[in-house]
């Protein structure tokens, strides 16, 4: 019952949208809602037989982290995988209101908190998932009908003030602590080692997250196949994926057949249509709302590698730009591109603790989601749906 009072809000909302848009971009884009119960094993990185004798590709892992503990398991993971050059970046704690509100007067001070992005409501913001978080429909439900007679919140303020589930402060203090962290590595506030490369990669991992098995080995191997103009190499990504992204090594001559690298091209992330029919297409196909992999493309920001000139850009490019979540705003403002297979995964602690109620709440959902998010080293599942 739910599930089908669910989609005709979410085609009535779209509707409703589509008249508030005014000339502007009016494509059903709306649709974000990342959705990714997780069930898989994750496995444990074991340390490379000699870690030392691999040279880092990057020079510093930064640790974002709003809590001690689980600063301190990455960093003793790390440190069994070799890499001692680890320090923590502090985040936004979203439960306290002071760090909340820093957290909006720096995205103010960016002009990121002065409107919103036409996939940014509150309803929508309580669907928000990542994997190992399922999306809270009750919560959405009755934040969508709240609304429905209201006019649309204008910016990040009236979005916290509305929000009565508690979906809102955790997208706002995430996207901050990316912001504040780009901010101090363009800075050079971050960097604690000399390094001789120029403009060298640095590692972004939020807490909660592992690197996969052979990690070091392969991207020993493989970063150097990297397209020259990444700005961003995503570890780890979730939601959507198109084969057609895929980047090519360019060839000499045209009898020569072109290979494919381990990269994908990050870009349009929030192409519209497909999003729409993606979930329509299982929705109709007799998955439940719970079940529906309904997330942009290439989602997340668990784990990536970021240079101090990118970030330079990333600051530059996002000013103005409205409010929405931070991998689509990163996306959006920069040469973004993902590991096919990835490199880095959700710690299983996380994974177990969250999944259990995943699992109590949504059944079977969690088994059909499953076939959609990446696991460390595997070929992506294919996306069916392009
Ligand atoms: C975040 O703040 C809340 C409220 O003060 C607190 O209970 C919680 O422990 C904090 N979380 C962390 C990880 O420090
Ligand atoms: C948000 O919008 C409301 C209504 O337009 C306005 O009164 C308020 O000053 C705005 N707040 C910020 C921080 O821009
Ligand atoms: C083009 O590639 C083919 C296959 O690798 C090779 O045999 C041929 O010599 C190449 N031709 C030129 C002009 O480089």
């Amino acid at each position: 019952m739910q599930r089908w009072s669910f989609f005709w809000l979410l085609v009535a909302k779209l509707a409703v949208a589509e008249l508030d848009c005014d000339g502007v971009t009016c494509e059903v884009e709306s649709i974000h809602l990342l959705q990714h119960a997780h069930t898989r094993e994750v496995r444990k990185s074991k340390a490379p037989e000699r870690p030392e004798a691999l040279a880092s590709p990057f020079a510093e892992v930064l640790v974002l982290s709003i809590n001690e503990e689980k600063y301190k398991l990455s960093k003793a993971e790390l440190k069994d995988q070799g890499i001692v050059a680890v320090s923590r970046v502090k985040g936004f704690n979203a439960s306290r209101d002071s760090e909340l509100s820093e957290a909006l007067a720096l995205l103010t001070e960016y002009g990121n908190a002065n409107s919103l992005h036409h996939t940014v409501s509150n309803w929508m913001l309580c669907l928000h998932t990542s994997p190992g978080n399922p999306p809270n429909f009750g919560a959405a439900n009755s934040e969508f009908w709240r609304n429905f007679f209201r006019s649309s919140p204008r910016n990040v303020s009236e979005l916290l003030d509305r929000d009565q589930h508690n979906c809102v402060p955790k997208v706002v203090a995430i996207a901050a602590a990316h912001l504040r962290l780009w901010k101090e590595l363009a800075e050079g506030k971050l960097q604690t080692k000399e390094v001789e490369e120029k403009d060298p990669w640095y590692l972004v991992m939020e807490e909660d997250v592992d690197l996969c098995p052979y990690w070091r080995q392969r991207m020993e191997k493989e970063l150097p196949q990297a397209p020259a103009d990444a700005e961003i190499i995503k570890l780890y990504f979730f939601g959507h994926w198109r084969k057609e992204d895929e980047v090519k090594v360019s060839v000499r001559n045209d009898s020569e057949p072109a290979t494919v690298t381990p990269f994908l091209d990050a870009r349009d992330p929030l192409r519209g249509f497909d999003l729409f029919k993606a979930a329509s297409y299982e929705f109709l196909h007799g998955a439940s709302w719970s079940s529906v992999p309904v997330a942009g493309f290439y989602a997340g920001t668990q784990a990536y590698l970021i240079r101090p000139s990118s970030a330079r850009k990333l600051l530059k490019q996002i000013r103005g730009k409205p409010f929405q979540d931070i991998d689509m705003t990163m996306m959006l403002s920069a040469n973004n591109y993902v590991w096919r297979r990835v490199l880095a995964q959700g710690r299983p602690e996380n994974v177990d603790l969250l999944q259990d109620g995943a699992t109590e709440s949504h059944g079977s959902a969690a088994r059909t989601a499953t076939a959609t998010a990446p696991q460390c080293n595997m070929e992506p599942p294919s996306d069916q749906f392009w």
